[in-house]
């Protein structure tokens, strides 16, 4: 069977070679429901401004419809001379209704065709990765209440710094996701703009109206220059960078649990169903599922670099290269998705290792800062508390205690002024108590700020 849009200049079929080499029905036919969606409004409009009778366009709505429900039910075969999904979807039209059919690409070329699906399918793709990110956040929240009294050591350089809460830990993945969402929201904007109606490249000669299509499709405007339309994919890039961003900071999570879950930290246990074995080592309970979140972020940041490159010199407008954009965006909406479904279960499931935290919680010296401050309160001027503390901090050392354990005269024969009151800010739940700072990790800021996000999120 000849392609559709093989026109009257041929002289001859394709090579079979060629249409194998060239389909994207494998991958693009996930955009079906979109497409026919797009053709529906596509034929309403060209009902409304004449282009099409108001029978014709009942007779291809419903063939449409009869259509889709073909496709749900994977019933339309797959045939590689018909290319895509939007050859498909409308040879099966033109073999249904015959000439009415084949009216349904008037004032239309499958460039602003594609662009307009796929604006589709990534609203409502971005809508479900700002869910996944929703309910990841909430999972963060339940556990605020649930750890507020347990006290992490924060690290700068993977070494011992400050004591904090272990909520302003949870608070802390929540303000990145929530970032993550906003940027979501933003890009969805600029996705949300209709390319229908550009057809090819300049436009056309018939008098169809843009924000009919537009406004039944639920899009916020049209697009406003042909050429640029044709050849736009800075929608899918920005998509792709975003998705990239979620994936960096799940890493960064799953780098830091898996750490976490060492017998060196022994901070978290994971829940057992998202854990492995080993085949040879008995006792080993393995973090795949977090290694495997670490891993499958280099693949959304590299379909964005795949992105980048496949546009970085195409010369406008609409050019074949651009059929490549969609295994990337999907493998990248797929990974995110998949990604976001199982670490809400392991944020939601894990469990705090309490007494072995506690237990080396003095280790490290956490509280040094706080008595810089202290003494800095005093009236002391920095550079001089933060040496003098460094002195102190070196005899505890030696001496294999923490700062708490110093007898008072020790810490006088470094400065008479020190008196018995140093005592309540030392230790590490005292250090945590003494922060006051927006944004510290002081209960009442960390209190503060998980009911803001309780309210945010209706919780
Ligand atoms: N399969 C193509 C794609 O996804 C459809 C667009 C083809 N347009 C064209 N002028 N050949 O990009």
């Amino acid at each position: 069977m000849k392609s559709p849009s093989r026109s009257g200049v041929f002289q001859s079929g394709a090579d079979t070679r060629m249409e194998a080499y060239g389909e994207s029905i494998s991958f693009d036919r996930r955009l079906y429901r979109h497409d026919i969606r797009g053709s529906i409004a596509h034929a309403e409009m060209l009902a409304t401004v004449g282009l099409l009778s108001t029978d014709e366009y009942k007779l291809i709505r419903d063939s449409l419809k009869e259509i889709e429900a073909e496709l749900d039910a994977d019933e339309l075969p797959i045939r590689f001379e018909l290319e895509d999904i939007h050859m498909h979807i409308e040879q099966a039209l033109i073999d249904r209704i015959g000439d009415t059919g084949r009216k349904l690409h008037t004032a239309r070329s499958r460039n602003d065709q594609v662009s307009t699906d796929i604006r589709m399918w990534i609203r409502d793709a971005l809508d479900e990765v700002d869910h996944g990110l929703e309910l990841l956040q909430r999972a963060f929240l339940n556990r605020c209440e649930q750890d507020f009294e347990v006290i992490l050591p924060a690290y700068t350089h993977l070494q011992r710094a400050q004591p904090v809460l272990a909520p302003h830990y949870w608070l802390a993945y929540i303000e990145k996701f929530s970032r993550d969402r906003e940027r979501v929201a933003d890009c969805r904007r600029r996705v949300n703009r209709c390319s229908l109606g550009v057809a090819a490249v300049a436009g056309t000669t018939l008098p169809i109206d843009r924000d009919q299509t537009a406004q039944s499709l639920n899009f916020e405007s049209v697009t406003a220059n042909s050429l640029d339309t044709s050849s736009d994919r800075d929608f899918m890039l920005e998509t792709a960078f975003t998705l990239s961003l979620v994936a960096s900071h799940l890493s960064g999570w799953a780098e830091e649990w898996i750490l976490w879950t060492t017998v060196e930290f022994n901070f978290i246990k994971l829940p057992e169903a998202f854990c492995t074995g080993s085949s040879i080592m008995p006792q080993k309970v393995n973090p795949d599922a977090l290694e495997l979140t670490r891993g499958k972020s280099a693949r959304v940041m590299g379909n964005l670099q795949t992105l980048m490159l496949l546009v970085k010199n195409l010369p406008m407008a609409y050019n074949r290269d651009l059929q490549e954009d969609k295994p990337p965006l999907f493998d990248s909406f797929d990974t995110i998705l998949a990604m976001l479904s199982i670490a809400e279960p392991i944020v939601a499931g894990s469990k705090l290792q309490r007494e072995p935290i506690s237990r080396r919680l003095e280790e490290g010296y956490l509280d040094a800062t706080t008595l810089m401050e202290w003494m800095m309160k005093k009236g002391m001027p920095q550079r001089r508390a933060h040496h003098l503390v460094g002195a102190i901090v070196s005899d505890a050392m030696s001496q294999g205690v923490a700062l708490k354990d110093l007898p008072l005269d020790a810490l006088q024969s470094h400065d008479q002024e020190i008196d018995a009151s140093v005592y309540d800010c030392l230790g590490t739940e005292n250090a945590v108590a003494a922060f006051v700072s927006y944004g510290s990790t002081a209960p009442d800021q960390v209190r503060h700020q998980i009911e803001h996000w309780q309210e945010r999120l209706g919780t």
